[in-house]
């Protein structure tokens, strides 16, 4: 078998238990593509991927998740856009398609939120800390909102919740 010449035995089967003990994050977004959203999706993705945790990280458009990435995951990202008021159709529409199928079996799950929005935001947050009540999920983070255009300070608040969320879970605190 092939191996990295500075790999030894004992790293190799270090890094299988670590593959094999890694915990499960799904993150759900909504938003255009090429918009805002998927910029915080990507700073919250490197915050993840930096913090060193043994994570596995399931990221994808909300319209293309069902219920079994819900009942996979251990924790659960979800980006979206402010839209009326309210969380992007692409979000409340994972909400929609799941909720019954994962009714009581997603209870604790732990839960975290970033909103783009254009100037207010709060609407998309209340919005889904409502309808996770009903799921019973439980919130492990405060809410990013970055209103207006993404700049490097919304990156590093977005890379924060993602480092956080990694260190949490792959620590056992949630
Ligand atoms: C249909 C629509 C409705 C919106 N409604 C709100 C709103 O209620 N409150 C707000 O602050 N911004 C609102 N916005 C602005 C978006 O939240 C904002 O532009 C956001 O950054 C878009 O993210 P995206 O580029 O990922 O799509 C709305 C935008 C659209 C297209």
């Amino acid at each position: 078998m092939w191996r990295p010449p500075d790999c030894s035995p004992e790293l190799l089967a270090y890094s299988r238990r670590m593959a094999a003990s890694a915990k499960r994050i799904l993150l759900i977004y909504g938003g255009h593509a090429g918009g805002r959203t998927l910029q915080l999706v990507q700073a919250v993705t490197m915050g993840i991927l930096q913090s060193g945790e043994p994570v596995e990280l399931r990221a994808q458009p909300a319209l293309d998740a069902g219920a079994d990435d819900l009942l996979w995951a251990e924790a659960l990202l979800i980006g979206t856009p402010e839209h009326f008021g309210y969380m992007s159709g692409a979000v409340k529409d994972f909400m929609d398609r799941t909720f019954y199928p994962v009714e009581g079996k997603v209870d604790g799950l732990p839960y975290a939120i970033f909103v783009s929005a254009g100037n207010d935001g709060t609407g998309a947050v209340t919005s889904i800390e409502r309808i996770a009540l009903g799921y019973k999920w439980k919130k492990v983070a405060e809410p990013v909102v970055v209103r207006g255009e993404v700049d490097a300070a919304a990156m590093q608040r977005c890379a924060e919740l993602g480092q956080a969320m990694a260190a949490g879970l792959a620590l056992g605190i949630f």
